[in-house]
Formats: structure tokens, C-alpha cells, sequence
């Protein structure tokens, strides 16, 4: 397994080379196609992912089949850990949107780790911080932003963590169908369309299959205030 990714991942920068391998060696592999499953919303759990290449999404449905996106997360970032402190049954499904690796820990093995390595817990606290700052965040989006500032925001987010420097701007492979995207801006997918559309008249971005390279980075900075 490639575990350069994890090794350089803030939960395990701290760890000394003995601690790491031992830790490897807990590690299982698992392979997803795009749009195959690695667990779905309500399950039991008992282990706890990292990504080590491609990206998961996270998705909750609605009584009436509507889904919602949480998150799409990437290589180095680990999901599936709150059934481990809260146990209680899994709270989204997570589905790869590549080809994606993922490395599975049981949980059993990560609390091993976290009673004798408490810079592990702080990392991990700080982990489950950032992630309620983002989710706060979004929140107050959902209220007070409009879809296409929504949208703007959504895809400099991903620009920031996917972004590669391109001939004319930024590409973002984010890997997402239309519908994804509007699924995790909560939107509905005419709405999101038509803000897009507007973006590329503009001259702020151009799409392409599955990604978008920013032409313009400040007026889409601009547009998500
Ligand atoms: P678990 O409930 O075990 O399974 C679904 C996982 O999705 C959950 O653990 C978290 O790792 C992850 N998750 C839940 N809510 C969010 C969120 N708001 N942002 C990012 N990840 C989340």
C-alpha cells in the first residue's frame, strides 16, 4: 500500500517510525470503483478510514430519496471515526466519486494508539474541530448566502484542496456530476446550473467533464462573500 500520504498526514506526523510501521501493519486495504459504497447511512461500524488516493462523498437521504452531500473529502483526510467515540449507527453513507484507496483501522486499534500517544488524540481533536468550524460554516451559508455565492464558495473550496495550477487558471478535477454539486451546495441542480452558466459568461470559468478551471479566482472570491 502507498502510505506516503498517511505518513505525512497530521495525525501520524508525530509518530516515530516504529509507532508508524506498527500501526501499518493494522492497516487494510480497500479498493472502490466510482460510485461503489464503503459503508452505507445507518450501518454498524467498527473501523475508521483514510483516504490514501482518489475522493469519498458523504451523502445523508431524506425520507422523500433527496440526498444531501456533507462532504467530499480526500487523500490523507479519515472518516468513518464518529461511531467510534459516540457508538451509535453510521450517520452518512460514504461512496467513492473515483477510483479510490482507502486504508481501514479498526477501532479497537486506533484507541490502543490514542491511550498511549495523546499527541495522536490532539491531532484528532483538532481534526474533529476544523470540521465543525466547516460545518458551521455552511450552515450559515444554507441562511444568509444565496446559491450562486454557495456555489462560488463550494468551488474554491475545492479549488484549495484539489486545485492544480493550469495553462489559463486553476483546474479543478473535483470529480463531481452536476447533481453532485448541487447536492452539496443544497441546491437544486437547475439552480446550480444556472449560476454556473452565468460564472462561464462572465469569463470566471470554464467546465469541463467532472471538473472546472477558474479563469478568474478574484471575482469568484468576489462572488462568495
Ligand atoms: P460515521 O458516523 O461513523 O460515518 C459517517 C461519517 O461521515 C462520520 O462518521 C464522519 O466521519 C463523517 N461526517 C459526518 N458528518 C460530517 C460533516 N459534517 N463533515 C465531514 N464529515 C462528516
Amino acid at each position: 500500500m502507498d502510505i506516503e500520504v498517511l505518513r505525512r498526514a497530521p495525525l501520524f506526523a508525530t509518530l516515530g517510525d516504529d509507532v508508524f510501521a506498527a500501526l501499518t501493519d493494522e492497516l487494510t486495504e480497500v479498493d472502490l470503483s466510482r460510485g461503489s459504497s464503503v459503508f452505507r447511512e445507518g450501518d454498524q461500524g467498527d473501523q475508521l478510514y483514510f483516504i490514501v488516493s482518489g475522493k469519498i462523498k458523504l451523502g445523508r437521504t431524506a425520507q422523500d430519496g433527496r440526498e444531501n452531500l456533507l462532504a467530499i473529502l480526500g487523500p490523507g483526510e479519515l472518516f468513518g471515526e464518529m461511531a467510534l467515540f459516540d457508538p451509535s449507527p453510521r450517520t452518512a453513507t460514504a461512496t467513492a466519486v473515483s477510483e479510490t484507496r482507502l486504508a481501514a483501522l479498526k477501532n479497537e486499534n486506533l484507541r490502543a494508539l490514542l491511550e498511549t500517544r495523546p499527541e495522536v488524540s490532539a491531532q484528532l481533536l483538532q481534526a474533529l474541530a476544523r470540521r465543525l468550524r466547516r460545518t458551521n460554516e455552511s450552515l450559515a451559508d444554507l441562511v444568509f448566502s444565496d446559491v450562486p455565492g454557495r456555489v462560488a464558495k463550494a468551488l474554491l473550496d475545492l479549488a484549495d484542496r484539489f486545485g492544480r495550477p493550469a495553462t489559463d487558471g486553476i483546474l479543478v478535477a473535483h470529480e463531481l456530476t452536476q447533481e453532485e454539486l448541487a447536492q452539496l451546495v443544497g441546491a437544486s441542480r437547475e439552480t446550480v446550473n444556472k449560476a454556473l452558466a452565468e460564472f462561464v459568461q462572465r469569463g470566471w470559468l470554464r467546465l469541463e467533464a467532472r471538473a472546472v478551471v477558474i479563469l478568474d479566482i478574484q471575482r469568484l472570491r468576489q462572488r462568495s462573500r
